[in-house]
């Protein structure tokens, strides 16, 4: 619903009137013509000795300034007008979310707050729940997510739980296929600031494995920041990264391949990697999906009732794009799931594939169902042709 700021912001006001009730305010994003402070600011009442105050975090992208207001200090008009574009404000009753058009106008949208939403105080109760790496694992302060005292950072917080979410399924896969093995070779494909990679090799060190883990990334700064994180935590020799595409980097052994986010096609360059470097267990989390959806031009019928909506569009391309990886990835001998590996509210991209291998051999039928999704649809996934002869052979087999 599209309405005057002012109102907007009025009807914010009254929402944060009892600063106890508050569960959180996060500011983020940026008007058109305006650059805000911060990249997004985090604030949540908090007591100290027996006085409300507003606990306002703010963070620039390098490290987060805390500082507490009493609430009749605080002004959210103000903090608004300084640039941000997205405001969401939510007690224990409602959550509103408003987002600022080019036009200045405001997009609202009002929701009743839940209690398994992201909130102040459901981050502590998030905390009390079992993590498989806590928020004071020493790597955690040496990444940002953590403060020096080991305290959890509100704005680190969705990148904590993906990781442990994460972790929970490399502990799936790990105690039912890897558990007799000592050394394990892990590789993390588009790593980028690396948290999964440290923090997925500090759970299998904990859990008492050898594990070597390689990090690789296009980009040269990350690797040279993440390869001095790791010779300064103490991980050299153990964890290394590398500067390279996905798809240029050798293959090697791996025991794990693991892919959090690779943006668009480099996902299917993961998984074209861990196929042909037989990697016994891949877990990727796919980010964003544009290959398919730029090829979604001749619709069979009916489902142009479906695609002519452009969210519904973009949605039936991410599906085809992760059914025909995991139909790929299971012709090609992968025991493969598609699940959630986090709730929604963490992040919008919480679909993981979980793969492995176990040789199964493809079945006629695998193939036909592949073939006539691709023909009936008119497209040419991008896996399907980095993977051409692996995918050939087992049909050759399969067929004979
Ligand atoms: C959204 S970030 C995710 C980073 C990390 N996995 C995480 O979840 O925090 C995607 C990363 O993939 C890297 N990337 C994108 N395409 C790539 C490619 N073809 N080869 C290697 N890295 C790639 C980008 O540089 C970026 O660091």
């Amino acid at each position: 619903m599209i309405e005057n700021l002012d109102d907007a912001l009025a009807r914010a006001a009254v929402i944060i009137k009892d600063p106890a009730l508050i569960r959180r305010i996060v500011l983020s994003g940026r008007q058109r013509t305006l650059v805000p402070p911060y990249k997004r600011i985090d604030i949540r009442p908090v007591e100290l000795k027996g006085v409300i105050y507003l606990q306002v975090v703010s963070h620039d992208g390098k490290q987060d300034f805390t500082k507490n207001y009493l609430p009749d200090q605080f002004l959210l008009v103000d903090l608004v007008r300084s640039g941000f574009g997205n405001i969401v404000v939510e007690n224990h009753e409602v959550e509103l979310s408003i987002r600022i058009t080019k036009s200045g106008a405001a997009q609202v949208s009002v929701q009743t707050a839940s209690n398994s939403k992201s909130s102040a105080s459901n981050l502590s109760h998030d905390r009390r729940k079992h993590r498989l790496l806590g928020e004071n694992e020493a790597i955690f302060k040496e990444l940002g997510i953590s403060d020096k005292s080991g305290k959890l950072k509100p704005s680190r917080t969705d990148k904590f739980l993906q990781v442990n979410e994460f972790l929970k399924s490399i502990d799936h896969v790990l105690s039912e296929e890897l558990k007799s093995e000592k050394k394990i070779a892990m590789v993390d494909l588009g790593c980028g600031s690396a948290y999964l990679t440290f923090a997925a090799h500090q759970y299998l060190k904990n859990r008492g494995f050898d594990v070597t883990t390689t990090g690789v990334d296009t980009r040269d700064d990350s690797r040279a920041k993440n390869t001095e994180i790791a010779q300064r935590s103490g991980y050299s020799g153990a964890i290394s990264f590398v500067a390279a595409e996905i798809s240029a980097f050798p293959k090697q052994q791996a025991d794990i391949t693991i892919a959090l986010h690779a943006c668009d096609t480099a996902s299917d360059d993961a998984l074209a990697w861990a196929v042909k470097s037989k990697s016994r267990i891949v877990l990727l989390a796919p980010c964003c999906h544009h290959d398919i959806q730029r090829q979604l031009s001749d619709i069979p019928h009916p489902f142009g009732l479906v695609t002519r909506h452009g969210i519904l569009k973009e949605r039936v391309g991410d599906i085809l794009t992760d059914a025909i990886r995991a139909q790929v990835l299971r012709i090609l001998g992968y025991r493969t799931e598609v699940m959630e590996f986090i709730a929604g509210e963490h992040t919008p991209r919480n679909l993981m594939i979980r793969a492995v291998l176990t040789g199964a051999p493809a079945q006629k039928r695998d193939f036909e169902e592949l073939d006539s999704l691709i023909k009936q649809w008119g497209i040419s996934p991008v896996l399907i042709k980095q993977l051409e002869s692996e995918i050939e052979t087992r049909r050759h087999r399969a067929l004979s």
